[in-house]
């Protein structure tokens, strides 16, 4: 029988090192993140990339590689950016330590388009984000590709490894997908990745890492807690699915979460916690602190009022993951501690008690995922929802208040988006609070309120994001009605601010 290979991404800590992954999943093979000192545990890849990384190889402690036991695989390597950097120095090349980053588009222009390059245009916009380049190229070493200035920008430097100083992974290089498929069809017997072998082997997982503990299950109603949840049943493990409704949801959200736990027939139990979460958070301004309030207050509910949980399931996703850069042996930059990621769960994690199937996945997979569990489209379709809540959406600190006047902005900003088709073409919507307070005129009298802010974005993973071109007959209902009928509020922005440099949430 044939035997199949997955695809190792070694992960050097780029914020995009995950999308490898998964634009590899996306041409339908089996592919998985494992930090470089593991290289010894890969078993026998098929193919190996070396992701990017912030550091610089020219840092002392910079990230390393076994590079004897990579060659001993026999398989197709690839360097990204920091890990074309990393393999010109292996081979006996140099690299020039610079403090100026190159970010943004760049042209790519192949030498000859073969190989990794067959089928590209003569000229590819590719996007960069670096600040070493390679200088002294090993001998023999062939240049693939320059940029616009004629500099080398992706090398050969024996059969069958090869690096690119730019990111194939993101969108903004146009050919990218082409050239990791023109990669990947020069190594043998890829392993087929698809979403019902991989619920196969995450049911299998958990039952093993489980067995008959008692397991304790966060959910909020969102995408992700409710696919774990049935996951989780389906496993068949031992399993309390909590409901902390920390006072920070939406309008009237308690009770859809109760309603649409029910048709799915999974039994839930609810902790009402408003007044210890807004209690802790009173007065609290900074982002950073909010969050990490709201997330350790979240383990104290479950694990302490959950007096026999011996394991916390959480349906944490990469883009969490990676944004927090907690995970031990993560090398990427911090962005924001998500609620899933602070100090009493990584203590739990240490000792074994955190179970996260869905860690390497993105949004739409778990989307999948929970389409082939037979979740209601209804359901898989709601617009992701923090963890944080609401809190995330009220910059500074939090009062019942604010969170009034943000409930009521958003529940007619989401039903505008409903009433005219929009809500399920748009990856994520919400009204939050800008606390700021400016003078206007309602009625005959002087107002003196705050503003809220619309957003409605598009995205594909949640690591990248862009405004929606939204009807300008849509934002006018909308704020004709907030305006209307909120009070507290006397203007209305809409945000029209990519990810990056902003971030989805305000905080
Ligand atoms: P940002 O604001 O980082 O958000 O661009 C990216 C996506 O993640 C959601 N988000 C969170 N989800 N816990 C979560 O489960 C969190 O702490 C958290 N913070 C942000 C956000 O709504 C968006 O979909």
């Amino acid at each position: 029988m044939k035997e199949f290979h997955h695809v190792a991404v070694l992960d050097f800590g780029s914020q995009y090192t995950q999308l490898i992954v998964r634009k590899v999943r996306e041409l339908g093979f089996y592919a998985k993140l494992y930090a470089p000192e593991d290289l010894a545990h890969v078993g026998q890849p098929g193919a190996i990339i070396l992701s990017g990384g912030p550091r610089s190889t020219s840092e002392p402690d910079a990230p390393d590689i076994d590079f004897a036991l990579l060659k001993s695989f026999g398989a197709p390597v690839l360097g990204v950016c920091y890990g074309m950097q990393l393999l010109n120095i292996k081979f006996g090349g140099t690299v020039h330590a610079s403090n100026r980053r190159e970010y943004g588009p760049a042209t790519l222009q192949p030498t000859e388009r073969k190989g990794i390059y067959a089928g590209l245009s003569e000229f590819s916009q590719v996007w960069m984000s670096h600040s070493d380049t390679v200088d002294v190229l090993p001998a023999g070493t062939t240049v693939l590709a320059a940029n616009q200035h004629g500099t080398p920008v992706s090398l050969q430097w024996c059969e069958g490894f090869y690096g690119i100083q730019f990111h194939p992974e993101v969108t903004h290089s146009h050919e990218g997908i082409r050239i990791l498929k023109n990669f990947l069809s020069l190594a043998d017997n890829l392993q087929p990745f698809q979403i019902e072998d991989f619920k196969r082997e995450m049911i299998e997982g958990i039952r093993q890492t489980v067995g008959t503990k008692q397991v304790v299950c966060g959910v909020s109603g969102g995408v992700d807690s409710t696919v774990l949840a049935v996951l989780l049943k389906e496993a068949g493990v031992n399993v309390r699915a909590i409901f902390v409704d920390h006072g920070l949801m939406r309008l009237d959200e308690g009770e859809e979460v109760r309603k649409n736990f029910h048709r799915m027939g999974v039994e839930i139990e609810t902790v009402d916690c408003a007044g210890l979460f807004l209690g802790k958070l009173a007065g609290v301004a900074d982002p950073e602190e909010k969050r990490k309030i709201i997330g350790n207050l979240f383990i104290d509910v479950f694990w302490d009022t959950v007096g026999d949980a011996e394991m916390l399931a959480q349906g944490t996703l990469y883009p969490d993951v990676i944004e927090s850069a907690s995970n031990a042996k993560s090398k990427a930059s911090k962005i924001k501690t998500h609620h899933n990621r602070v100090d009493r769960i990584l203590e739990l994690q240490a000792q074994g008690k955190v179970l996260e199937p869905l860690a390497e996945l993105f949004k739409d997979e778990v989307r999948e995922l929970g389409h082939s569990l037979g979740i209601p489209a209804d359901i898989l379709n709601r617009h992701p929802f923090p963890g944080p809540g609401l809190a995330v959406r009220c910059p500074g600190d939090i009062t019942e208040e604010k969170l009034r006047v943000i409930r009521e902005c958003d529940a007619i900003f989401i039903q505008q988006l409903k009433e005219e088709g929009w809500y399920d073409r748009v990856w994520q919507a919400y009204a939050g609070l800008i606390p700021v307070k400016t003078v206007g005129v309602k009625g005959d009298e002087r107002s003196y309120e705050w503003a809220t802010n619309l957003r409605a974005v598009i995205s594909e993973d949640a690591m990248t994001a862009d405004w929606v071109d939204l009807p300008y007959s849509l934002l006018r209902k909308a704020s004709h009605r907030i305006l209307n009928e909120v009070k507290g509020i006397n203007r209305v922005l809409y945000d029209i601010s990519t990810k990056p440099p902003a971030s989805i949430e305000w905080e």
